[in-house]
């Protein structure tokens, strides 16, 4: 009771997507909003409880792109940060709406939770009070980036070889896939003298943030599937074929955001042998949003 109580509406409420965001184990459904949208709502402000009058210093919004570094003493930065003035030092007389839009405002990042960094859009309202602490209120908003198709599109070759015991070759149709795409490959095998108990292929995803000593890198197992369970012969082939639209935690590929983090994917091919040693070879591919 003591506190106004704010409350942000967007306009196009009821027909804007909302999609999950998890956070800390806790997920809540954010407005998305593309690179090019405008930001439009109403600011709805009523005085605490049992007052019908609130003296304030002036009542504004801020539309904010932070970006939040687990590792860093500073911990956030902003990379965008715009304010609408919404109404000047005064007195407010029972519950009141005020109109706000940011128009034009290029959302240059995606956003992004990860392990050690989040990217985050706020819209933030504060009312400032000459005697009191000024009152907040936060809203988040998700942002997603299209991107053009890339123009260069190569299949990766690759080959993994242990003298004269095993060379394998593998292929990719692509370097880069949208985030929808499915990636298909095949794997041959050209000498094989080991034994091989089984294979399997993950998409890791791999987060950097900070930066010299206090650099983090974070790896994650997107999926991981098995492509084989036995012994392969020589001259096999074995066809891959990998969904991506099954992973909800796959994001564009992020190279240097603002000069505090990265986030990049990898293909790891990986095989175990009867005595339990392991091959791997990982390759980078580049994901896009179509
Ligand atoms: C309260 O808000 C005003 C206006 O935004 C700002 O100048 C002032 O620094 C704020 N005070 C505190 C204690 O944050
Ligand atoms: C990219 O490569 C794949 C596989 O070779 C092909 O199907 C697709 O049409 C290519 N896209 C472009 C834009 O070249």
């Amino acid at each position: 009771g003591a506190n106004p109580t704010i409350d942000i509406r967007f306009d196009e409420a009821e027909t804007r997507k909302r999609v999950p965001v998890t956070v800390g184990g806790k997920t809540t459904a954010l407005y998305l909003f593309l690179a090019q949208d405008d930001v439009r709502g109403t600011v709805h402000v009523d005085p605490p409880r049992g007052k019908s009058r609130l003296e304030h210093m002036g009542i504004k919004i801020e539309l904010i792109g932070r970006i939040e570094v687990a590792s860093e003493r500073s911990g956030k930065s902003e990379f965008t940060s715009l304010v609408r003035e919404l109404e000047p030092p005064g007195e407010l007389l029972g519950a009141r709406t005020f109109p706000f839009e940011f128009c034009n405002v290029e959302k240059q990042y995606e956003s992004y939770d990860g392990i050690n960094v989040r990217l985050r859009y706020v819209l933030r309202v504060t009312i400032a009070r000459h005697y009191n602490s000024n009152v907040t209120h936060e809203q988040d908003l998700r942002v997603q980036v299209l991107q053009y198709e890339p123009e260069i599109n190569q299949s990766i070759k690759m080959e993994v070889g242990i003298e004269d015991c095993l060379h394998i070759e593998f292929e990719y149709n692509r370097g880069k896939y949208h985030l929808r795409d499915v990636i298909l490959g095949k794997i041959h095998f050209l000498l094989v003298r080991i034994k091989i108990k089984h294979m399997e292929l993950a998409i890791i995803k791999r987060e950097t943030s900070g930066a010299g000593s206090a650099t983090f890198n974070e790896a994650e197992t997107v999926t991981k599937f098995e492509i084989m369970d036995g012994a392969p012969v020589r001259a096999e082939s074995i066809p891959i074929r990998l969904f991506l639209s099954g992973f909800d935690q796959l994001t564009p590929t992020m190279r240097n955001v603002n000069n505090k983090f990265s986030v990049k994917y990898f293909i790891n091919l990986v095989l175990i042998d009867e005595e339990d040693r392991r091959y791997f070879k990982q390759q980078e591919i580049t994901l896009w949003r179509k």
